[in-house]
């Protein structure tokens, strides 16, 4: 792909020398744009050394534009000529500028031009990440639909811990990668989705739980990501790696997952709860470890809220996809639940025998609320996850058909 690499002025723009060499290495061209404090940091040779590529310094150069570019005006060239325009360190200022629509040097106002896919990794030190202002600044950089590829933590330059630290190149430049590989179908949709079990307390030390490994949900969620998709993941305990720029929310029980899907839904144009919530919970937890007092011990239980129900509820035009984990009359049930729980999509998976939970593979029957069947698998988790999306854009198309034709 052709990558325009815009370079900030923090400490980290040295590191941006590294992912120019992690780019090249994949066989992205890059062209490098520098701001001003950039150049306060690490001189323009570097990068021109780097990709053999002249790097723009300022808005108004001193030579005139290069001719190979296809327009006079020099930004509106490189904006036309790249596939995708990283900026790597986003500083703090740049995020601002970019947000409100500032254009006062050339890579502001290349971000203007810009109509391609843009990859944002904020770096910055750790206040300054979590004030309001840049908070406000990043939301509305995501629901404009940018990959922000969030900072690392630990120590920063300032001598502070916390997030701010510029990402791995070689975790930036896999963003950049997989843009080159997927089709970016599921851009503009926010997508919230559920992944892994629950765990529901005993005791201070106990906890009730199921075989849930996370891995379709997570599967779902970096397929989405890949495809263009801004994504929220709400987890249950996994040990899985945080999928690519996705936002995860970790949760532990079936009501703190309840709480977290409720804050995110709004902004979700899709739903998929591919977790694997607890059905119940003890009625009473003690607040001291329990005692082996007797030979047999009952526990009182009172059911968890039905997270799926309750979004099927409230869910407007949103469109909500539900899993059925069943070891018996799979689609029956599946059905059922769909109906019952006002879902549009029910992925029904077959559980047991060593199928479903923890595995890599996966074999699913996708039931639309339209009529339709199909059958997916086996499969790794991952192909899964593609068809089940493929499904959900066909869904979508199906549903507007019929509510214009209404
Ligand atoms: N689900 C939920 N909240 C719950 C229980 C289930 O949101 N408290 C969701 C799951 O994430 C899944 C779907 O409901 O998408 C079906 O889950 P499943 O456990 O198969 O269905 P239940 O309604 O709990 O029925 P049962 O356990 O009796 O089969």
């Amino acid at each position: 792909m052709r990558v325009v690499l815009g370079v900030g002025g923090g400490i980290a723009a040295y590191k941006a020398a590294e992912l120019v060499r992690a780019l090249t290495k994949q066989g992205h061209s890059v062209q490098v744009v520098m701001t001003a404090a950039a150049q306060q940091f690490i001189q323009p040779l570097t990068f021109a050394s780097l990709t053999g590529q002249k790097v723009i310094t300022s808005l108004f150069p001193a030579t005139p534009a290069a001719e190979s570019l296809s327009s006079a005006v020099e930004h509106i060239a490189v904006a036309q000529d790249h596939d995708v325009l990283v900026v790597a360190p986003a500083t703090a200022d740049l995020c601002a500028k970019f947000a409100a629509g500032l254009a006062d040097d050339f890579l502001s106002t290349l971000y203007l031009a810009f109509t391609g896919v843009v990859v944002l990794a904020p770096t910055m030190n750790t206040n300054m990440w979590n004030h309001p202002a840049t908070q406000g600044n990043l939301a509305t950089l995501r629901e404009r639909g940018h990959i922000l590829v969030d900072p690392d933590e630990g120590w920063l330059a300032c001598g502070t811990t916390g997030p701010g630290r510029l990402p791995d190149p070689v975790r930036i430049a896999a963003v950049v990668n997989r843009l080159s590989q997927t089709k970016r179908d599921f851009s503009g949709e926010n997508v919230l989705i559920t992944a892994g079990p629950t765990q529901e307390p005993l005791d201070p030390v106990r906890f009730v739980s199921n075989r849930s490994s996370g891995k379709m949900g997570y599967a779902l969620a970096n397929a989405a990501a890949a495809r263009g998709a801004h994504v929220v993941l709400v987890s249950g305990p996994v040990s899985l790696p945080p999928p690519l720029d996705v936002d995860v929310v970790h949760v532990s029980t079936a009501q703190d997952m309840h709480d977290a899907v409720l804050d995110h839904l709004e902004h979700a144009s899709i739903i998929i709860k591919a977790a694997a919530v607890a059905d119940y919970r003890l009625t009473y937890v003690p607040a001291l470890k329990m005692k082996k007092t007797a030979a047999r011990l009952s526990l009182e239980l009172d059911p968890t809220p039905d997270i799926l129900a309750e979004v099927g509820n409230r869910k407007g035009d949103r469109l909500l996809v539900g899993f059925a984990a069943e070891t018996d009359h799979l689609l029956d049930e599946a059905k059922r639940k769909m109906i019952s729980k006002n879902c549009d999509m029910m992925v029904a998976n077959f559980v047991g025998d060593g199928a479903g939970f923890e595995s890599d593979m996966n074999e699913v029957t996708i039931l639309t609320r339209t009529g339709e069947t199909v059958q997916a698998g086996p499969a790794q988790k991952s192909e899964i996850a593609e068809r089940i999306l493929d499904q959900i854009l066909r869904l979508r198309l199906t549903l507007r058909a019929i509510a214009e034709t209404a």
